[in-house]
Order: structure tokens, then C-alpha cells, then sequence
């Protein structure tokens, strides 16, 4: 019998059908909920220079995130209330001044508003009134320096249901991105998840990672995770002896953040995860997010950075890239390994999985999932 403390399933629950990570009405159904309705991290602030439109992608809407010169954020449907035209080219980064304008027939919006201001050409009738047709807006929020955006007219706060706070002794603001990997998996969004929240797979596909996260190798996350787990047994250090965090070596790779507490710096890694869309990850020296794209029911798009202080970039001869090699390592193993599942779960033999007590924070996802998705009018 587990402990009352255990996060350990005390049953072998089901996983999702066959079709959830295949049908497209499935994922259609996905993004009109779980990824309309959810905080989507979209970037960093500095990916949005002063003075600019760019578009992004919330799910599968197209978004267009206007920064004034002074710097204010604002973001809309990325679609022209005259008829439809994007407002900006997917990939696009327009220079802007007050207006945002159609470049279809040139009406021009308020870039901090959305309101429609001039109409260009078109001369229209007094039936026609300009307030009615504003851009429509997008909620966007702040965390940290990390940009998010909601679809939701009324969405919850960011935050609601994430302790964001886990990561307040790290100065995130500050931070600056280092390194960019970005990459097509083919599988299903949730087959990432998936892999992400459970380590039974570690001890076989990551061997780099189980040498610097002993527990890793157990096939644990941690070790309350372990059958015949208590409270009162003795916690052994996160990361292997002498290692301080995820780096090669595992010596930082700069200044050490000074605000964390022991506890903080013992742990060697913090993971904040952000369903749907991204989680980020802290160590005593920098700080990784991974955001994640579902592109089809089939292939999402991963984009991890990697962020630094402005004196661990300003260090003679430093090299973010060998710093992220590390981390990049785990992620092409892990992605490897999404493939191979969503290949097998598309054989026509597969009808469901079956998760083992382990796998209790797939089952709390499956289930959070469904729930959004039920959710539904
Ligand atoms: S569609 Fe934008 S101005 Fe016509
Ligand atoms: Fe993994």
C-alpha cells in the first residue's frame, strides 16, 4: 500500500482511445478548447521590438501582437474587419507607427486599441459605423519577460492553476536568450506531454540524463515516486555528486543566480509547466522554456531557448550553444522516442493504452484534458 503522500496511482488506469491522437475532429476540438481557452506562451518581449507587428499562432488561430513605441503590448485577431485580409504575413514582422493598416485596402486601425480609424479609399454610407468594427482583441499577459496570450473573452488569470511563484527567486525579466532550437516532431501534442511527465522511460533512452539525476535511473521522476515510499526517508541530492547543474560537466556555466535559497540551488533543477503550451526550466545558472505547436493531429513544432544573464553572455570566448548541447541532447531523445510512439499508436492493431501507478501525472492530463474538452456547450 502507498503512502497517503505518494503520488502513485492506486489503480492502472486507461489511456486516451486511439483517435485522440489521430482523428482530426479530436484535434479540432483541442484547439477550439484546451488551446482556446488556455494561456499560450508566444515568445519572449523582446521578440516584440518596439514599434512592430508580428504575427504568432494561438493554437490554430492566427494572432497579430502590435508594441507600441513606448513599449505597450497589445494583440488581436489577425484578420481585417473589412473583409478578412491577414493584417500580418505568417512569419511577418512589420515597422508600425500609431496605425496598424490593412494591406489589402489600407484601413487603419489603432495599434493599441484596435479601433478602426480611416477607411482609406472607401467612402462608406452613414449605415456603416466605424465603432462596430474594431480589430477584435487578444488577452495577452506577462510573466516574467515570457509573452502569453489567451483566445478567451474572459479568460482566468494567468497563473490560476500553476504556482508561478516557484520561479520568483530567479531574475526572469532579465534574462537573455542565448540559444534557439527549433524542430518538427511527428506526433501528436499530447504524445509529447506524455512523454515529458513520466521517467520510465528514462533509464533506456536517456543515458546522459541518468548519469547527472541519479533518480532518473531508477525510471523515477523523484523518489516519493517510489513504491514503499515515506516521508521520513532520507532525501538524497538531486543531481550526481559535484554537479551543480544541467550543463556537461555539470559546473555552471556563469554567476550563479544569488537570489536562490539552498534548497533552490540543491535541487538543480525547478520545472514549471504551463499546459498546453510550454514549460520552463531553472537551473542555479540559466533558464530553459520549451513551447510546443500542434501543427496537425500528427506533427507539432518545439521551440526550446535557452536564457542567460547579460554577464554569463558577456564571458570571453562563451558559448551558449555547448551550454544548451546538454538539455538539446535529451530533447532529440525524447523526441526520437514521441515519433516511435505515435508510430506504433498509429498501427491499426493499437486500440488504447494502459498507464502504470507511475504515470499518475499522465493520468492527472488525460483527465484535466478531458475535462476541458467535455467542457464544450
Ligand atoms: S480586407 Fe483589409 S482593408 Fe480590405
Ligand atoms: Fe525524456
Amino acid at each position: 500500500m502507498a503512502h497517503p503522500d505518494s503520488p502513485r496511482l492506486t489503480h492502472c488506469p486507461p489511456g486516451l482511445p486511439q483517435r485522440a491522437y489521430l482523428a482530426q475532429d479530436w484535434f479540432d476540438r483541442e484547439l477550439a478548447t484546451v488551446f482556446a481557452r488556455h494561456w499560450v506562451a508566444v515568445g519572449r518581449l523582446d521578440d516584440f521590438a518596439p514599434g512592430t507587428a508580428r504575427s504568432v499562432t494561438v493554437g490554430a488561430a492566427p494572432v497579430v501582437v502590435t508594441r507600441s513605441a513606448k513599449g505597450d503590448l497589445a494583440a488581436f485577431h489577425n484578420a481585417c474587419r473589412h473583409r478578412g485580409s491577414e493584417l500580418c504575413a505568417p512569419g511577418q514582422t512589420r515597422q508600425i507607427g500609431r496605425l496598424l493598416t490593412c494591406p489589402y485596402h489600407a484601413w487603419a486601425y489603432d495599434a493599441a486599441t484596435g479601433r478602426l480609424v480611416a477607411t482609406a479609399h472607401a467612402r462608406p454610407t452613414p449605415d456603416f459605423r466605424a465603432e462596430d468594427h474594431a480589430l477584435l482583441p487578444v488577452q495577452s499577459r506577462l510573466w516574467g519577460g515570457f509573452v502569453f496570450l489567451n483566445l478567451s473573452p474572459s479568460p482566468p488569470e494567468l497563473g490560476a492553476d500553476v504556482p508561478l511563484s516557484t520561479l520568483d527567486n530567479w531574475p526572469m525579466d532579465s534574462l537573455i536568450r542565448g540559444h534557439r532550437w527549433e524542430v518538427q516532431i511527428a506526433c501528436n501534442w499530447k504524445v509529447f506531454w506524455e512523454n515529458y511527465s513520466e521517467c520510465l522511460h528514462c533509464p533506456g533512452i536517456h543515458p546522459e540524463l541518468c548519469d547527472m539525476v541519479p533518480v532518473y535511473a531508477t525510471g523515477l521522476m523523484s523518489a516519493q515516486e517510489a513504491a514503499g515510499w515515506t516521508p521520513d526517508q532520507p532525501q538524497a541530492p538531486a543531481l550526481k555528486p559535484g554537479a551543480e547543474t544541467w550543463t556537461a560537466s555539470g559546473a555552471p556555466c556563469g554567476p550563479v543566480f544569488p537570489g536562490l535559497t539552498p534548497a533552490e540551488r540543491q535541487a538543480g533543477y525547478t520545472f514549471v509547466t504551463l499546459w498546453p503550451s510550454a514549460y520552463v526550466v531553472a537551473h542555479v545558472d540559466y533558464l530553459r522554456c520549451v513551447r510546443l505547436q500542434p501543427l496537425t493531429p500528427t506533427s507539432t513544432r518545439l521551440i526550446a531557448e535557452w536564457y542567460f544573464p547579460a554577464e554569463t553572455l558577456a564571458q570571453p570566448g562563451f558559448d551558449a550553444a555547448a551550454v544548451a548541447a546538454f538539455a538539446r541532447r535529451v530533447m532529440e531523445q525524447d523526441g526520437a522516442a514521441s515519433e516511435m510512439n505515435q508510430r506504433g499508436i498509429g498501427a491499426p492493431g493499437f486500440v488504447q493504452g494502459r498507464l502504470m501507478p507511475e504515470e499518475y501525472e499522465i493520468h492527472r492530463f488525460h483527465r484535466w484534458l478531458l475535462t476541458e474538452m467535455e467542457a464544450l456547450p
